[in-house]
């Protein structure tokens, strides 16, 4: 028969991070190790706590001792954690990564507190804070953790007014990359005309390089419909949609299923916990177009039309869904709303800049050690962020530059790292916050063939409505290809500046109207790079194929193994003595400094 181990919880990582490292497997084999052992524990199915990188995670929680953290975990560590730590109550210091000491709980030696870890040390979690803590599926994991009790207090102690100045003394911004004030917009809705309002959530998440909103909404689903309800009973909405791109599988699943459950509980549906109020929501699956998320365009496929965008005004706030008027908000600034009601807009505004208050979620990815989910209070320092938090540059690289806010956003150089961020200090240093993906880059990128993949990416996207966008767009991109071919002239780059000026000022939408911005950040801060692929035709960073030229240097031993490698017979040479490369033969496929071991194949 089965023991009882003390009170002992287990949680597993099984966000789409998670599972995308095995997860599944873990699960499976701590099920068997339960078999073999003859214990039980319950075991809590977590969202991404937000150390993508060391996923999977398994975590060990022992009452009066804390939760110890495991980090990389396959399938055959398990028996051994368990037969240590749940079983023997002795965890395995070497295979830590951190503990979680709660109040009262007495710390194990040798493993390092979350609290004194670098990368949680700077972070501040509101939006955060229950990803990684309870099993998503679970409403009772929601509630016990304070759960729905913003929506209780809005909907039984305060008025529609009242919440929505509660919302506006917060100071809080729209999170999706505009950053416009929430309560501003959910004002001008609930003064609009309209005998229908409709309330929707863009969890379209298009930008390469961005899941904030997929972590949020696959690690703590109800705040994102907590925060919905009450923006609804704040503007006098009835009815909100969620508009969830279809490559989101588990995110939409895990919102069905809180949808279900809150409708069960009576959060959701008719006559609200008993207050008069009523509100239905549902989940609409998007086709995955970058344009999508644009609000009018996502209007537009919501009501089953092409999505493409359209002028404004009138705003969706007069004219939205339908013709109706309508609130959109991005999925974080929905989940921000219920803790702002529940402690009051002041605890919100504590913290942060003067400009944008509370916290922000970003997605760290790129050079970067620790690629993951962090949240930080507004006007961090990017240097915090990039060398801190994120452990810094991998394989101990100089830190080059970060894209902020995806394919609209911009390029901040290394020199700029004390650049808070923050919306408008990143708007004046040439960037934007955008909805909080950060790309790092290192010593081995090349700023113009970064620029030139974000317009890609942009070009391939736009909707095609205005010719700015689509054809300026793809002349700036072949401008592009060109340089990184070698084939570019000095006249590119003041035609470059010319054409995106051009195309941000005349574009319809803000996919046009922030398209260039790669290109103008990266000029405006590594020129010499452009003009070192255009005078030199050398690319400086050696990642454009044209202008890379394979030699063999004396360091070779002759061992052939390059030759035989080569897929186009390039290279030559005796065994035990120096090879050379036929430049006229060789395709540039870096197969040779691939497997060179030792170093004897540079790039020129
Ligand atoms: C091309 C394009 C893509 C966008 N994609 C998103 C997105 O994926 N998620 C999002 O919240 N906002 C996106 N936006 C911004 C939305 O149009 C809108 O401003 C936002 O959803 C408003 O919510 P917020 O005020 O809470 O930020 C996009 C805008 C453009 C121009
Ligand atoms: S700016 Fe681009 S994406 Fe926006 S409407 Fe014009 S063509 Fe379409
Ligand atoms: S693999 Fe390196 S050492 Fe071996 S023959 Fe080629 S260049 Fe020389
Ligand atoms: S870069 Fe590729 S094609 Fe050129 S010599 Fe090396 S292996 Fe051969």
């Amino acid at each position: 028969m089965a023991s009882d181990t003390g009170g002992q919880r287990i949680y597993i990582g099984m966000g789409t991070c998670g599972l995308a490292t095995g997860a599944e497997g873990v699960l499976t084999a701590v099920h068997e190790g339960f078999d073999k052992l003859k214990i039980e524990v319950p075991i809590i199915k977590t969202g991404c706590i937000g150390m993508c990188s060391q996923e999977v995670l398994l975590d060990v929680d022992t009452p009066g001792r804390g939760r110890v953290t495991y980090r990389k975990v396959e399938p055959k560590m398990v028996e051994e954690i368990l037969q240590n730590h749940v079983v023997g109550g002795h965890p395995i210091s070497e295979m830590a990564f951190g503990q979680i000491i709660g109040e009262g709980d007495s710390a194990y030696d040798g493993i390092p507190s979350y609290q004194d870890l670098p990368v949680y040390k700077k972070q501040k979690r509101i939006v955060l804070r229950r990803c990684g803590f309870i099993d998503p599926d679970l409403i009772e994991d929601y509630i016990e953790t304070d759960g729905y009790q913003g929506l209780e207090k809005a909907i039984k102690t305060m008025s529609p007014e009242q919440v929505r100045e509660t919302v506006k003394a917060s100071g809080l911004r729209g999170r999706g990359g505009g950053g416009f004030p929430a309560g501003l917009k959910w004002e001008f809705c609930a003064n609009a005309h309209g005998d229908q309002k409709y309330l929707v959530c863009n969890a379209d998440e298009g930008d390469p390089g961005a899941f904030m909103d997929r972590s949020v909404l696959e690690g703590d689903p109800h705040a994102v419909l907590e925060g919905m309800i009450i923006a609804g009973y704040a503007i006098g909405a009835s009815y909100g949609y969620i508009y969830c791109r279809a490559e989101y599988p588990l995110a939409i699943k895990r919102l069905l299923t809180a949808i279900a459950l809150a409708e069960e509980k009576g959060y959701l549906g008719d006559n609200i916990l008993g207050s008069g109020f009523s509100f239905g929501l549902r989940v609409k699956e998007g086709a995955g177009a970058f344009v999508c998320g644009e609000e009018t365009a996502l209007m537009a496929s919501i009501e089953g039309r092409r999505g493409m965008p359209r002028s404004r005004p009138p705003f969706p706030a007069v004219k939205g869904l339908w013709g109706k008027p309508s609130n959109i908000n991005n999925v974080e600034t929905y989940a921000c709303v219920p803790p702002i009601i529940l402690k009051g807009a002041e605890s919100y505004a504590a913290v942060g800049t003067e400009g944008t208050k509370g916290t922000k979620v970003f997605a760290l990815t790129g050079k970067i050690i620790n690629t993951g989910l962090i949240e930080v209070v507004a006007g961090t320092t990017l240097r915090e962020i990039i060398h801190e938090i994120g452990g810094g540059i991998e394989e101990g690289r100089a830190f080059k530059a970060a894209q902020l806010g995806g394919p609209s956003g911009g390029c901040l150089p290394a020199k700029l790292a004390e650049t808070a961020i923050d919306y408008d200090s990143l708007i004046q240093a040439g960037a934007m916050m955008g909805s909080g993906g950060v790309v790092v880059m290192d010593e081995t990128d090349c700023m113009v063939d970064v620029a030139r993949y974000f317009l890609k990416f942009t070009a391939a996207e736009s909707c095609g409505k205005c010719v700015p966008c689509r054809l300026g767009t793809k002349v700036m991109l072949g401008i592009l290809e060109r340089i990184t071919e070698g084939k570019g002239t000095e006249e590119d780059i003041a035609n470059l500046k010319d054409l995106g000026e051009n195309i941000k000022s005349t574009s319809l939408c803000g996919l046009g109207q922030t398209a260039p911005n790669p290109v103008l950040s990266t000029l405006r801060y590594f020129e010499e790079e452009y003009h070192a692929h255009i005078k030199d035709g050398k690319c400086p960073a050696k990642v454009c194929t044209a202008l890379i030229t394979y030699k063999i240097t004396d360091n070779c031993t002759g061992c052939t193994v390059c030759a035989k490698k080569c897929p186009v017979e390039a290279i030559s040479g005796e065994r035990k003595e120096l090879h050379t490369i036929d430049q006229e033969r060789c395709t540039k496929c870096n197969m040779c400094y691939e497997v060179c071991r030792f170093d004897a194949v540079a790039k020129e």
